[in-house]
């Protein structure tokens, strides 16, 4: 099957999420179970995103619905987290986990220092919104699993907003189309 080129590091801003096809990357109460089914893509895929990680950068959402001491990668990788919160004082602590109040370029900035020129994953739709707008996000890396959910946290939600238009990467033709082929189960 055709697939993209492996992913580097290089000190990149990476908005990284699995979606559903229907853009979706959590259900309704940030339920995650949806992917369980799906098998990994390329031939270590897993170790590609690990060891290319430098630092994650989260929304307090996302963190308060964790299940207690998830991490990233199932705790394969050990790096810096960062949670974004109008309100640390109540967040609840965690080993290498920074709380940060502060504008959103400027956690950009916190946490690809903490990269040291490894790449920044955003586990937010949220907060990679926010980025785009700055013009801080350098690739969006999406994983489509197979299913449906109709329902949920979209990738991208600005209603009122105008398209985004965006360039493939690894492709001789930017514009163009890909090409997706499902059978209902
Ligand atoms: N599919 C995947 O691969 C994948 C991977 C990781 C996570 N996820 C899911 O992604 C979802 C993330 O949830 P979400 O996007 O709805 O929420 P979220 O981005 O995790 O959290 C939103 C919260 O982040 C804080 N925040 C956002 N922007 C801020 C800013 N500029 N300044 C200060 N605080 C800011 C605010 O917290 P305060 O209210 O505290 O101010 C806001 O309410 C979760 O369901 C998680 O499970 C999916």
């Amino acid at each position: 099957m055709h697939d993209t080129e492996p992913q580097t590091a290089g000190g990149k801003m990476l908005w990284h999420f699995s979606m559903s096809l229907d853009g979706f990357v959590a259900g309704p109460d940030h339920e995650m179970d949806w992917m369980n089914r799906a098998t990994a893509g390329r031939p270590g895929i897993v170790d590609e995103y690990v060891s290319t990680l430098g630092a994650v950068l989260g929304g307090r959402e996302g963190w308060d619905f964790a299940a207690d001491d998830q991490r990233p990668y199932g705790g394969l990788w050990e790096g810096p987290i960062f949670v974004l919160t109008h309100h640390p004082d109540d967040a609840k602590p965690a080993d290498g986990v920074t709380f940060l109040n502060c504008d959103v370029a400027e956690a950009a900035r916190i946490v690809l220092e903490a990269a040291a020129g490894k790449n920044v994953e955003v586990h937010s739709p949220t907060i990679g919104r926010q980025l785009l707008e700055r013009g801080l996000i350098d690739e969006i890396d999406l994983h489509i699993v197979p299913v449906l959910l109709g329902q949920g946290r979209r990738l991208y939600d600005n209603p009122g907003g105008v398209p985004v238009h965006l360039h493939l990467v690894n492709s001789d033709d930017p514009t163009a189309e890909v090409n997706l082929r499902y059978r209902p189960v």
